[in-house]
């Protein structure tokens, strides 16, 4: 008997426990089929049926498996039309609603007021909507928000969408993500006031959003989570010194490319620790239009970013340990650069990429540029050096791109088979500096016999692992990003601490092929 019982209790709690998940509250169901009622094009909701009883079976419905409440409501990209029910409010329980490339909006053709009352949601995308005028000040009340992304707003004429009023953003005191880019903020000129009033924002994406100045005092800094800002494609104007981010020592990754923004850096620049990426390009851009409406986050761009960050930041680990200071990213291409290429570049030997074309460098190419050992892509194009191109320039046996174009340099180019396979695969990385002369150009150097070949034998000797890291890198990798670690650039300390710890390093080259094997080995394994 007691045998029996305990044998029940076990089936009883065996069954629960591996039991079916709810299903669909009633009164949640009826609200689904209202909201459907007021779609026009329905045929992406086609599983949602009057006769099915378990809404969340239904698609683009999730629900909590023990209580069955509708916990996500995921409408985006259907390009679903007319109007949004009230009957939403039903779904009291409602933590994620993704209303991203749809036209539902009020019965005024706005965005409704009552979005403002799903007060459990934590996650809202109004991405690409197209409902003209104002966000509704009621989403201010959505106080449990973390994530809002409004980019790529649109008005009546599918331009980008002005808004004239966000001070509601700053009642939303748990917002972690908010990505606005694409928006129209040209007349809220006090943008960083209201944003410095959401402590708890670690991604910040403000990108094409017309904003004209980034230099508001803010006497105390709220933003002390903040790791992701991207202002770029704004043109603000002014000294970059006097702008406000400078302050926010967490930031890790920083656009700025676009932005207008001159004169030195400032001091505070050496008090970002954590400052990995810095995006100082002419270049959060090619908007390709309504072709991308469908695309996934993950854009080739974001894509690129995120393997590169990866892979540097596991190399970082090999080297040093988490948490040391070690590279900023930079591409400063397009900018108006002016005098020499710093000689302390060279001591970057940890440097991946280094993007400074389209300036007004003069000077020579420093002559230890051989020495930034790991180099990968090196663009110099695009400026008034001149000189002779240093002979260690042979010495980068990683470098898989090089562009030296449209400068003033002359002289012999120096021999050695990497800068040979360069050329074969890009023979225009010489082009428009008519001094130059040697072989592999055709024209000949006026006298002077061919200088030894120094390096010639350093390079045939990395030729096997250069060739393994071709064959492991892919393209992904060299798809058009250029990134300088040159942070050490701006700040003598920072040179003292790279320089201190470089004094200790293992073999740099055999981190690297750590590295990049274990990439290949992550990719191939999945
Ligand atoms: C929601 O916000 C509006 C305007 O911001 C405000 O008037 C209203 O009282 C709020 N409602 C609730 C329930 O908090
Ligand atoms: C943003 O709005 C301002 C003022 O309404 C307008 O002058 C500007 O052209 C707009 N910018 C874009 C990119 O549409
Ligand atoms: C943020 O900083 C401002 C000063 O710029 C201050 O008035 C405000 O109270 C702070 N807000 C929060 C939420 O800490
Ligand atoms: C940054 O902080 C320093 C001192 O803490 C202050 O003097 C400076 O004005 C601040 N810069 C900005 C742009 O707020
Ligand atoms: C850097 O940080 C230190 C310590 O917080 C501070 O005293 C100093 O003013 C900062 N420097 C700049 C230029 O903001
Ligand atoms: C190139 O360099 C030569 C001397 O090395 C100089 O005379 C000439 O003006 C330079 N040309 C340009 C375009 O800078
Ligand atoms: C370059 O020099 C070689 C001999 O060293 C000669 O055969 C060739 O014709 C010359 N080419 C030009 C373009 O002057
Ligand atoms: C360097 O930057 C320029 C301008 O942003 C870009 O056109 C060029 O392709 C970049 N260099 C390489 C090697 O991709």
């Amino acid at each position: 008997m007691a045998a029996a019982a305990a044998w029940s209790s076990f089936f009883l709690v065996a069954g629960a426990a591996r039991g079916a998940p709810a299903s669909c509250r009633p009164q949640e169901r009826d609200a689904l089929l209202a909201i459907k009622q007021g779609i026009a094009e329905k045929e992406d909701l086609w599983s949602w049926q009057q006769e099915s009883q378990d809404c969340c079976q239904w698609k683009r419905i999730t629900c909590n498996s023990v209580t069955g409440h509708v916990m996500e409501l995921d409408l985006s990209g259907s390009y679903l039309q007319g109007q949004i029910s009230p009957s939403l409010l039903s779904l009291k329980h409602l933590e994620y609603l993704n209303l991203r490339s749809t036209f539902l909006c009020g019965p005024d053709g706005r965005l409704p007021e009552f979005l403002g009352s799903l007060s459990n949601l934590r996650h809202l995308d109004l991405s690409y909507l197209n409902c003209p005028g104002e966000l509704p000040l009621q989403l201010g009340n959505l106080s449990k928000l973390e994530h809002l992304d409004l980019t790529h707003l649109y008005d009546d004429s599918r331009r980008s969408m002005g808004l004239t009023d966000i001070s509601w953003l700053a009642r939303l005191t748990l917002l972690v993500h908010l990505d606005m880019s694409y928006t129209n903020l040209s007349s809220i000129a006090d943008w960083p006031l209201v944003l410095n009033m959401i402590p708890s924002l670690e991604d910040l994406r403000l990108a094409s959003c017309s904003l004209s100045s980034a230099n508001q005092f803010l006497q105390i800094l709220n933003l002390t989570n903040l790791h992701h800002l991207d202002l770029s494609n704004n043109h603000f104007g002014h000294s970059i010194a006097s702008s406000w981010f400078w302050n926010v020592t967490s930031i890790k990754y920083l656009d700025l490319s676009a932005t207008t923004l001159d004169g030195p850096f400032p001091d505070a620049l050496g008090n970002m620790t954590s400052l990995r990426w810095l995006l100082l390009s002419y270049m959060g851009m090619t908007y390709t239009g309504p072709k991308k409406l469908k695309d996934d986050k993950f854009s080739g761009y974001s894509y690129v970013v995120t393997e590169v960050w990866s892979v540097v930041m596991k190399r970082q680990e090999l080297k040093y340990g988490n948490g040391f200071f070690d590279l900023v990213s930079m591409d400063l291409s397009f900018n108006s650069l002016t005098g020499g290429i710093p000689d302390d570049i060279t001591s970057l030997n940890g440097l991946l990429n280094l993007n400074i074309s389209w300036n007004h460098l003069s000077g020579k190419i420093p002559m230890k540029i051989g020495a930034m050992k790991s180099v990968e892509s090196l663009d110099l194009s695009r400026n008034n050096l001149y000189g002779e191109i240093p002979s260690s320039l042979s010495d980068l046996t990683f470098l898989s791109s090089l562009d030296l174009s449209y400068n003033n340099l002359t002289g012999r180019i120096p021999p050695g088979t990497q800068l040979d396979t360069l050329y074969t695969e890009n023979p225009s990385i010489y082009t428009g500096n008519t001094g130059l002369c040697g072989p592999p150009l055709e024209r000949n150097c006026s006298g002077d016999n061919p200088p030894k070949h120094v390096n010639q034998k350093i390079s045939e000797k990395f030729s096997e692992p250069v060739v393994f890291f071709y064959f492991g890198l892919g393209s992904g990798f060299m798809a058009g990003l250029w990134f300088v670690f040159c942070a050490l650039l701006f700040k003598k300390s920072w040179r003292v601490a790279y320089f201190r710890i470089f004094d200790k390093l293992y073999d740099n080259a055999y981190v690297f092929m750590v590295v990049t094997w274990r990439r290949i080995d992550d990719k191939t394994t999945g």
